[in-house]
C-alpha cells in the first residue's frame, strides 16, 4: 500500500495534500511518510520474527540510503541497528539515538581514526574488506586496549543482474575479499591478538528484484562457514547485506520481503547463526518523493522541455545511473499530453530527472518525482551553488520539517579569499 495517493484530484502524503506542503515549505522539497517508513521496517521484523531462523535477528538499516536524523531515530526507536560506512555516519547514528552495540561498520577504506572511534563506541562488528584492513584494525585495537569483533566481507562472485555501478559481489569488484582467499584470511584473523572472529558477511549488490542470486550467495557462504567450523573457527552471525529492490514504476511488481527472506531463512534453520541484514533502499525508497515546481515550458524542434526547480544536484540517480523515477502531476489536469524531457536548471546536458514523459502541465504546476526516499537527499550536492532542499516528514495530518533548506551563505561559510 502506498501512503502517497491521489484523493479528490490532488496527490496526498498520508492525510496532507502536497500543495499545502509546497505552500508552507517551498520547493524543491523532499517529502517522507512516517507510516510508510514504519511499515517497511515492520515488514522485515515480522518476517524475521515469524521464522525460527529469524528470531534474534538484527536489522541494520544502511544509513547511506538516507541519513536524516529523524529517519534514523524512527528506526532506532523500532529497535533497528545500523550499517555505517564512515566515521561521519557513526556520529550521525549515535546522534540519532542508535544503540552502538547494534552497529556494523562496512566499507573498503576505514581510516585509523574511524576505527578508533568505532572501537570506543563499542560497535557490534567491523565488516573487514581486505587483508591490510584487518592488520590495521588489529593494531589500532591493540593501541586502545580493546578487542575488535569482525566479520570478513566475502565476495561470493554471484551476478546480481542489476546495474553495473551497483553490483558489488562480482570477482572484479573493489569490495570484499575473494572467496578463494577467505579461508586463509580467517585463519590470520583467528590468530591475531586483538581480533575476535564473530561473523561472516556478504553484500552482492543493490536493487535486486530477483531473490535467486541471494540464495546462490548464501549457499556459497554457508559452504565456507562449514569449512571454518571444521577448522575450529566459530562463526556467530551471518550478515547477508542489503540489496532488496523496490518498484520504481507504479505498475511494476516488487518481490515481498517474505519472498526474499523465507528461502534464505529456510536454509539457515538449525544452524544457530544470528542473522544480520543491511537493507537500505527497501526501507526508505518508496517512503519519499521529491516535490518540485515547473518553472518554464520550452517547446522545441524535436523535443519539449519542462524546466523544473529540482535538478541533478537534488536527485542524482537519473543522471548517474539513467535511473527511472515516475514523475506525476500533483494536481493532474487530465486531457491530452505532450512528451517532455523533465530537466533542471543545472548547466549540464545530463541534468534530467526524466526523459520523454507524457504530461499535461503548465508553468507553476507541481510535480512529484516518486520513489526518491533512497539515495536522493543522501547523494545530493551543492553543484551550481544550489542550496540543498528542505526535508519534511508527514505523520498523519501533521507535517514536520526534519531538515531546513540550506541558505546560500551557508554554502560558502567555510571559504576564504586570499589576503590583499
Ligand atoms: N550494505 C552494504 C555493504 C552496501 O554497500 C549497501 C549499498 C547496502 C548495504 C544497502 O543496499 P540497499 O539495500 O540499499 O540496496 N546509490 C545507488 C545505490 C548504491 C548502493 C551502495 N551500497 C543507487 O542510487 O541506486
Amino acid at each position: 500500500m502506498s501512503h502517497f495517493a491521489i484523493r479528490d484530484g490532488v496527490l496526498y502524503a498520508e492525510s496532507v495534500a502536497l500543495p499545502a506542503i509546497a505552500e508552507q515549505f517551498g520547493t524543491p522539497a523532499y517529502v517522507y511518510s512516517r507510516a510508510s517508513l514504519v511499515a517497511s521496517l515492520q515488514e522485515f521484523l515480522e518476517v524475521l520474527d515469524g521464522h525460527p531462523a529469524g528470531r534474534g535477528a538484527l536489522v541494520c538499516y544502511a544509513a547511506k540510503a538516507n541519513s536524516n536524523l529523524a529517519i534514523l531515530n524512527l528506526f532506532a526507536r523500532m529497535g533497528a541497528g545500523f550499517d555505517i560506512v564512515s566515521g561521519g555516519e557513526l556520529q550521525r547514528v549515535l546522534a540519532a539515538g542508535a544503540d552502538p552495540r547494534k552497529v556494523v561498520f562496512s566499507g573498503v577504506g576505514k581510516a585509523a581514526a574511524e576505527m578508533k572511534m568505532a572501537l570506543d563506541a563499542g560497535i557490534f562488528c567491523f565488516n573487514i574488506e581486505s587483508a591490510p584492513e584487518l592488520e590495521r584494525l588489529n593494531e589500532i585495537a591493540g593501541h586502545c586496549g580493546r578487542t575488535a569483533r569482525v566479520s570478513l566481507r566475502v565476495n561470493p562472485n554471484v551476478d546480481p543482474k542489476t546495474h553495473p555501478y551497483i553490483s558489488t559481489g562480482l570477482k572484479e569488484a573493489k569490495f570484499g575479499v575473494a572467496y578463494e582467499g577467505a579461508l586463509a584470511l580467517y585463519r590470520r584473523a583467528a590468530a591475531l591478538p586483538n581480533i575476535d572472529v564473530a561473523g561472516i558477511d556478504c553484500h552482492i549488490g543493490s536493487q535486486l528484484l530477483d531473490p535467486a542470486p541471494f540464495v546462490e550467495a548464501l549457499e556459497r557462504i554457508l559452504a565456507l562457514v562449514d569449512q571454518l567450523t571444521a577448522e575450529g573457527i566459530g562463526i556467530n552471525h551471518l550478515d547477508l547485506g542489503g540489496g532488496l529492490g523496490i518498484k520504481y514504476k507504479a505498475d511494476q511488481a516488487e518481490p515481498t520481503v517474505a519472498s526474499y527472506l523465507t528461502p534464505l531463512l529456510d536454509k539457515l534453520t538449525g544452524r544457530g547463526l544470528q542473522v544480520v541484514l543491511e537493507p537500505g533502499r527497501r526501507l526508505v525508497g518508496n517512503a519519499g518523493l521529491l516535490l518540485t515546481r515547473v518553472e518554464f515550458l520550452k517547446p522545441g524542434e524535436g523535443k519539449n522541455f519542462a524546466i523544473i526547480d529540482a535538478a541533478m544536484n537534488d536527485l542524482m540517480r537519473p543522471a548517474l545511473y539513467e535511473a527511472w523515477h515516475d514523475i506525476v502531476p500533483v494536481v493532474p489536469r487530465g486531457g491530452a499530453t505532450r512528451d517532455y524531457d523533465v530537466v533542471g536548471p543545472v548547466c549540464e546536458s545530463g541534468d534530467f530527472l526524466g526523459l520523454a514523459r507524457p504530461l499535461n502541465i503548465e508553468p507553476g504546476d507541481l510535480l512529484a518525482v516518486m520513489s526518491a526516499g533512497a539515495y536522493g537527499m543522501a547523494m545530493s550536492s551543492n553543484y551550481n551553488t544550489r542550496p540543498r532542499a528542505v526535508e519534511v516528514m508527514v505523520d498523519g495530518d501533521r507535517v514536520h520539517q526534519i531538515r531546513r533548506r540550506e541558505t546560500v551563505a551557508e554554502l560558502y561559510a567555510g571559504e576564504q579569499v586570499l589576503p590583499a
